[in-house]
């Protein structure tokens, strides 16, 4: 026995790494035919490690401090060695982030990933991105800027809209009157420790129930029943490793090249990862003519001003905008299709998903503009289709005239 063997025996007598290995990685089984749709779900791990790592160091020079915050953004901007570098990795993982995730999420509708048994692997899924989301505003609103201030203003200002008990939730939120220093140093304690933990465990319990229930696959068929009457390997499973991870490094690849041309070319990108109006510091004397949150969160800042409010409240429109977001939940129960994937559906569902997809895009469109009347219309033709895709959906997918499923997996 070599030494190394030897030393492999001794740990997995006190530690079960071999076994571990095997079972996550060299003998787990992923179907044969993933495509370019199932690389994002490593990237999104990979932009996690990204994150955590860029924002330790940009926390070392960072004052979360009203007075001082602007200043120390540009000071690692200017002066910190590769502080530059380090920021602007770390704002431009944040937009793609959410990039990946769209797509990654896109990719379940697409093949019905959500589907039973990968209930819970959807819900996990919803939760980190409810997590996400609240990880990027509370993120935005550490440099200090005039859209961190009013950004972060607009929307602590929708919680008043509760009834009975929404001005008090505002100020609790706060922890004053106004966004203050107070408040950017909860949402700093927040930002750096308590939801990357949140989102570092779901992360974590979204892969157990992955491995628990196994991938699906592009054509929605489950590879687990059919197997080897020998192996019990599923017939149409390949190893994880190396056929995957090699075939991830090619999207990381890729992924960072097109990370690295935001980063070093166009890090604002325009405007749309960081806006112009945050190169200013805060001023809770001087509201900016536009207030736009940043692309991510449009589509559903587009529902909540296409809501008219009632009474004077806003609460209708916040109201439909907490739905937009709590009905992915329920999107396993929501589809009765008799199949999984696109590929077998009929051409409602077909329709139904393209037409949601246009909506969600106009509307993330419509909410970085202005809101003005003909605007607003629009946003509320969009807002309808978006609540229709879900609401109808146990109707239509029934309905719907689905092909046969294949025995095996295709192509
Ligand atoms: C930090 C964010 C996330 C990370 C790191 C992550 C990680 C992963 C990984 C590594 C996989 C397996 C590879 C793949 O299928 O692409 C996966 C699968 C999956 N994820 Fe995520 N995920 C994240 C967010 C989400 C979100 C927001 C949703 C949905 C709302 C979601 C739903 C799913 C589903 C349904 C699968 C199984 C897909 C299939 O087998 O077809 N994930 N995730």
């Amino acid at each position: 026995m070599s030494a190394l063997q030897k030393m492999m025996g001794w740990i997995d007598d006190r530690f079960p790494l071999t076994s571990t290995y095997k079972a996550h990685l060299s003998e787990y089984y992923a179907p044969k035919n993933f495509n370019f749709w199932y690389f994002f779900g490593s990237l999104a791990l990979l932009v996690l490690v990204l994150q955590i790592v860029t924002g330790i160091f940009l926390t070392m020079n960072y004052k979360p401090d009203a007075e001082l915050a602007f200043a120390s953004v540009e000071y690692i901007m200017r002066d910190v060695e590769w502080g530059w570098l380090i920021r602007y990795m770390h704002s431009t993982g944040a937009s793609l982030f959410f990039v990946v995730v769209y797509l990654h999420m896109f990719r379940g509708l697409m093949y019905g990933s959500y589907r039973k048994p990968r209930e819970l692997l959807w819900i996990f899924g919803v939760l980190i991105y409810v997590a996400l989301m609240a990880e990027a505003f509370l993120g935005y609103l550490l440099p200090w800027g005039q859209m961190s201030f009013w950004g972060a203003q607009v929307i602590v200002n929708l919680f008043s809209a509760v009834p009975f008990i929404g001005e008090d939730l505002s100020i609790w939120i706060r922890g004053d009157y106004v966004i203050s220093d107070a408040t950017l140093n909860r949402f700093f304690a927040f930002h750096v420790i308590a939801l990357p933990l949140v989102l570092i465990a779901l992360v974590a319990v979204h892969l157990v129930a992955l491995h628990e229930v196994g991938s699906n696959n592009p054509d929605g068929i489950e590879i687990k029943k059919k197997k080897d009457p020998v192996t019990h390997i599923p017939l149409d499973g390949i190893p994880f490793h190396p056929y995957y991870t090699v075939k991830d490094i090619v999207g990381v690849v890729v992924f960072l090249m097109v990370f690295s041309a935001i980063v070093f070319f166009a890090p604002e990108m325009g405007g749309y990862f960081l806006e112009a109006n945050n190169f200013i510091p805060a001023d809770p004397l001087k509201t900016p003519l536009h207030i736009a949150p940043l692309w991510y969160f449009t589509p559903f800042y587009a529902i909540l001003r296409a809501v008219p409010p009632l009474f004077g409240s806003q609460f209708p429109g916040v109201v439909a905008m907490g739905m937009s977001i709590v009905l992915l939940f329920f999107l396993p129960w929501l589809d009765r299709s008799k199949v999984k994937s696109i590929r077998y559906r009929g051409p409602i569902y077909k329709i139904a998903l393209a037409l949601f997809i246009v909506a969600f895009i106009g509307l993330g469109y419509l909410g970085l503009l202005p809101a003005t009347p003909i605007a607003t219309m629009i946003a509320q033709v969009f807002s309808v289709i978006y609540f229709l895709f879900f609401l109808l959906m146990p109707w239509y997918t029934s309905i719907d005239k689905t092909k046969p499923e294949p025995e095996r997996v295709t192509g």
